[in-house]
């Protein structure tokens, strides 16, 4: 069976990493794994099970969870044990209380060890904090998203009025700072950027520029890839 690709992005909140992920991962029709996805789905179950900020329940709930993640027509579905709660993991609360139990090791072990399972399947899309440097560190390809705060602020503002959800533009500031500090500042798995990785700034870029500068990055590197090996 002929190798299988993996396109890694990581990158802090709201930086244009999903946006970019999906698009290629139905282009190219590949499998889009939401890693965060995964963490706000842990986060959503320890608050409704009272885990929170008992980590000994927290990790038990890792290592029980039956996650799955679909993914059709650009939208990703999330189901825990069975029951689907993809509105649910997006919520100010999740959002509030996920960068403490996703710097919780155990977890991380947990969940990583579901996502290498994925990449099994079949070529990958994958996002997250620490894909290109320790999930997938030797992804073919790897992207450091980023954008400047007040742009990422704005970005994750619109979201949450689309939906309807109440909360103000000093909200979505703090709560954008402080998991920016905690996922960079971590001890395990931190947000960085891999030596190897590209650096892909989406601050003053279209989401239509956005998926054309990752396409021209992909083909040149595939193609560079076919060429040298
Ligand atoms: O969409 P947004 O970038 O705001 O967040 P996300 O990708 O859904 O990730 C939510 C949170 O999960 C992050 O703030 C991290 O704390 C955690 N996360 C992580 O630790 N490692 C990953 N690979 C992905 C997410």
């Amino acid at each position: 069976m002929s190798k299988k690709i993996i396109i890694a992005i990581d990158g802090p909140a709201a930086s244009g990493k999903s946006t970019a992920a999906k698009y290629l991962a139905q282009k190219q029709g590949y499998i889009y794994l939401d890693t965060g996805a995964m963490y706000r789905a842990i986060t959503y179950m320890a608050i409704k099970n009272d885990a929170f900020g008992h980590e000994d329940k927290v990790i038990e709930l890792a290592k029980n969870i039956d996650i799955k993640l679909s993914f059709e027509d650009g939208v990703t579905r999330v189901f825990v044990n069975g029951d689907e709660i993809t509105e649910e993991i997006r919520s100010p609360e999740v959002n509030a209380k996920v960068s403490e139990i996703s710097k919780i090791a155990e977890v991380r072990v947990e969940m990583v060890k579901i996502q290498r399972k994925i990449s099994q399947k079949g070529n990958l899309v994958a996002e997250g904090r620490d894909i290109t440097t320790v999930v997938f560190p030797n992804a073919d390809i790897k992207i450091f998203m980023t954008a400047e705060l007040e742009e990422r602020i704005k970005r994750r503002f619109k979201e949450f009025y689309e939906k309807g959800i109440k909360i103000t533009y000093e909200e979505v500031r703090e709560n954008l700072i402080k998991r920016d500090k905690l996922d960079s500042g971590r001890e395990v798995s931190p947000l960085k950027k891999a030596e190897d990785a590209f650096i892909f700034d989406t601050t003053n870029i279209t989401v239509e520029e956005e998926i054309d500068r990752i396409l021209d990055l992909i083909n040149n590197k595939l193609n560079h890839n076919a060429i040298t090996n």
